[in-house]
């Protein structure tokens, strides 16, 4: 059996930061999120009854220590599930610079998820595929879905994603990539050092749940500027929570502080942007997408050499072809 499914990375509006339980990834919070329609991971997984262990490529290129055990851990959930001991040989391949807090892992686990069940013949309702991508990578879980999503902590049973009705409310997503390196810190690490060392991260677990409200009651009345003030407002306290961490977990490169500054003299310049910062250098300005183009040539302008995506609402995760 092979089979190949294609998912889009998200961005979210309300983060995730922080784990209750590392295990079974389940979140400290709820989130919140886009999923674009840009630069998606497309993963085969073909199962080798002849081979002795899961082999893994990324675009063709074998991958090695500690990304291909995570891909090993994965199947070995899928399999337990599917009752099955047979390896697979995964390749899979993505178009944006990965590491750099564009959200590879979450469409890679999305489409790891999809093709994996698929492939090992498991029939899973999109809930269960939401619940057993968040095991490779808690944001995965949202991927499943497309549009606006959110993804609920709970328990093994009730950490899910699920869509959200969005009438009337058109997004674009304009991503400046400042930085298309590797981060330094990785989202796991940081999540575990800003959990057990600083000391707003009791306040930011305690906070996250009215901006989830806040943020639905915005989203229902379609009311782009409270749901802009509203995503960069959580993603300034996420990133002061990891400030306080023991080291400190500081992803802002000067370019990170120079592109907010852009974004409030668009505000200021009557284009309606708004930032957002993943667990990287790299903003994200949302808009409403008959302003993408403008924020994208007032980026350019700013900042030589930028490489800009533009990105509207994009779809769930999608098996292509199953054989
Ligand atoms: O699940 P991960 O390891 O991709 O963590 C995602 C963390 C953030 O991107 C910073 C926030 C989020 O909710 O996507």
């Amino acid at each position: 059996m092979s089979a190949t499914a294609i998912a889009y990375p998200n961005i979210a509006l309300i983060k995730y930061w922080g784990k209750r339980d590392e295990q079974l990834s389940l979140p400290a919070t709820g989130s919140l999120s886009l999923t674009l329609d840009i630069a998606p991971t497309r993963t085969t997984v073909t199962l080798a009854p002849e081979a002795d262990e899961d082999v893994a490529t990324w675009r063709g290129r074998p991958m090695l220590d500690r990304e291909l055990a995570r891909i090993r851990s994965f199947l070995e959930l899928v399999r337990g599930l599917a009752g099955s001991r047979t390896p697979a040989v995964v390749d899979t391949g993505n178009e944006i610079p990965t590491g750099a807090g564009l959200a590879s892992s979450a469409s890679g686990f999305a489409a790891l998820a999809a093709a994996a069940s698929t492939a090992y013949g498991l029939e899973l309702s999109r809930r269960d595929l939401s619940r057993l991508a968040r095991r490779g990578s808690g944001s995965a879980a949202r991927s499943v879905f497309g549009g606006l999503v959110e993804w609920y902590a709970g328990d093994d049973a009730t950490s899910y994603a699920e869509p959200l009705p969005a009438q009337g409310l058109n997004l674009a997503l304009v991503v400046a990539v400042l930085d298309p390196g590797r981060k330094a810190v990785g989202s796991r690490e940081a999540m575990r050092r800003t959990a057990a060392t600083s000391p707003f991260y009791g306040a930011w677990v305690q906070s996250v749940p009215s901006e989830l409200t806040q943020m639905r009651t915005a989203i229902t009345r379609a009311d782009f500027t409270a749901v802009g003030e509203l995503a960069e407002s959580n993603a300034l306290r996420m990133h002061a929570t990891m400030l306080g961490a023991v080291p400190p977990v500081r992803y802002w490169t000067g370019g990170t502080v120079a592109a907010l500054d852009l974004v409030a003299q668009l505000r200021e310049d009557g284009i309606e942007a708004y930032a957002t910062i993943d667990a990287g250098p790299n903003v994200k300005v949302l808009c409403r997408p008959q302003d993408a183009a403008a924020v994208a040539d007032r980026f350019a302008a700013a900042f030589a050499g930028l490489d800009l995506l533009i990105s509207g609402s994009g779809p769930g995760v999608r098996v292509e072809e199953a054989r």
